[in-house]
């Protein structure tokens, strides 16, 4: 991946950036889906009320509903159009796979939200929903990423990383952990779990995440590409974290689950957030992966150890 690029095409590039940005106003939308205890208020699938294109009447959680259908549709089109786009113009082999692989992703989530619909939303699927639909975003963003000036046009010199653990081990298990407090917050979100494994995971999360960006801020202080997504990872943990204490007390400690103005604006902005987290990691580990080189030791006969 390394050493092939393509040149700059300026509007592949914009139509990416536009397909992450409407992906995070779908995982808004579908959030207050959840939020709103909306997620049945449409009851069919494919079709909603009998129809394709036509609008079914715009009233109550319908609202949600539809309009979290109609712009997930919106980005669906527009990921055809990105994949076949990369296979035709894009040099790079992986971004035609990255291409196809995103709009894999995306038929499945499709399927998943009326799979959870037709089957009254069983907590399992509601999650798996809430987890594709956040790896989706997080393709969305690498292939952003990938089609910028930056990247198709600087050639990195690598800096040895000689810490250990390696920042890029970091990062992994940065996804790791994020991965798994998002399937727990989402099996307590859609009631298949306690909260008390989300909130007590959220130490292992803050501490893996805040280990792995100062390591990253310390190793490569003179790397804009890596120092940019690790200041802003700590920078989002916060957030997080405060959104997180919001979204318990509204939610759990003071009001039950009934819906409510406060409860939903902080579970909505709670999980959003979360899947820019998600995302800024990903971000972050492909930078680390491309300037951070990995070097080996080898043994030699005398007992030192040389670069390999
Ligand atoms: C780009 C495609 C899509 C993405 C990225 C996406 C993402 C999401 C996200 C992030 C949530 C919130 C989960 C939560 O708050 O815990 C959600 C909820 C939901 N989505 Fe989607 N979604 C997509 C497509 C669809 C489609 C096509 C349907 C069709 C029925 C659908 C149906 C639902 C339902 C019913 C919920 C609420 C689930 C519940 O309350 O248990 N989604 N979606
Ligand atoms: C940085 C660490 C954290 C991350 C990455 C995170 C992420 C998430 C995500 C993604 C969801 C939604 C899952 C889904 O349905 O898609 C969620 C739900 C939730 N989280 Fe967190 N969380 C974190 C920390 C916390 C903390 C510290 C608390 C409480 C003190 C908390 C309380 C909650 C609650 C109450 C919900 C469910 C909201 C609802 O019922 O609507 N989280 N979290």
């Amino acid at each position: 991946m390394k050493f092939e690029s393509t040149p700059y095409n300026p509007w592949h590039h914009r139509v990416a950036v536009f397909v992450a940005f409407l992906t995070f106003v779908v995982i808004v939308a579908g959030a207050l889906v959840t939020s709103e205890d909306a997620g049945l208020s449409v009851p069919d699938w494919p079709t909603s009320y009998g129809h394709i294109l036509r609008l079914p009447p715009w009233v109550g959680g319908i609202v949600y509903e539809h309009s979290h259908r109609m712009i997930a549709s919106v980005t669906g089109i527009l990921t055809i159009v990105i994949a076949f786009w990369t296979l035709f113009s894009d040099r790079r082999r992986w971004m035609k796979y990255l291409g196809f692989a995103a709009l894999a992703t995306i038929v499945i989530q499709g399927i998943l939200g009326g799979v959870t619909v037709l089957n009254f939303l069983p907590p399992a699927i509601s999650t798996a929903h809430s987890a594709v639909g956040q790896t989706f975003f997080c393709i969305a963003v690498l292939i952003a990423v990938f089609t910028g000036r930056r990247w198709v046009e600087e050639a990195p010199s690598p800096i040895a990383d000689n810490g250990h653990p390696k920042v890029l081990v970091l990062c992994l298990y940065t996804i790791a952990i994020l991965y798994l407090q998002l399937v727990l917050g989402g099996m307590f979100r859609h009631r298949g779990m306690s909260w008390w494994p989300h909130v007590v995971n959220a130490v292992a999360v803050a501490l893996i995440l805040t280990w792995t960006s100062v390591r990253a801020l310390i190793s490569f202080p003179r790397i804009e590409a890596i120092r940019r997504p690790a200041a802003l990872l700590l920078f989002t943990l916060m957030i997080q974290l405060l959104l997180g204490f919001a979204a318990f007390l509204t939610r759990v400690a003071w009001v039950g689950t009934q819906a409510n103005n406060p409860m939903v604006i902080s579970t909505v902005a709670h999980t959003s957030v979360g899947a820019l987290l998600l995302a800024i990691s990903f971000v972050l580990t492909i930078q680390v992966w491309r300037h951070a080189a990995v070097t080996r030791t080898q043994e030699v006969p005398e007992g030192r150890t040389i670069p390999a």
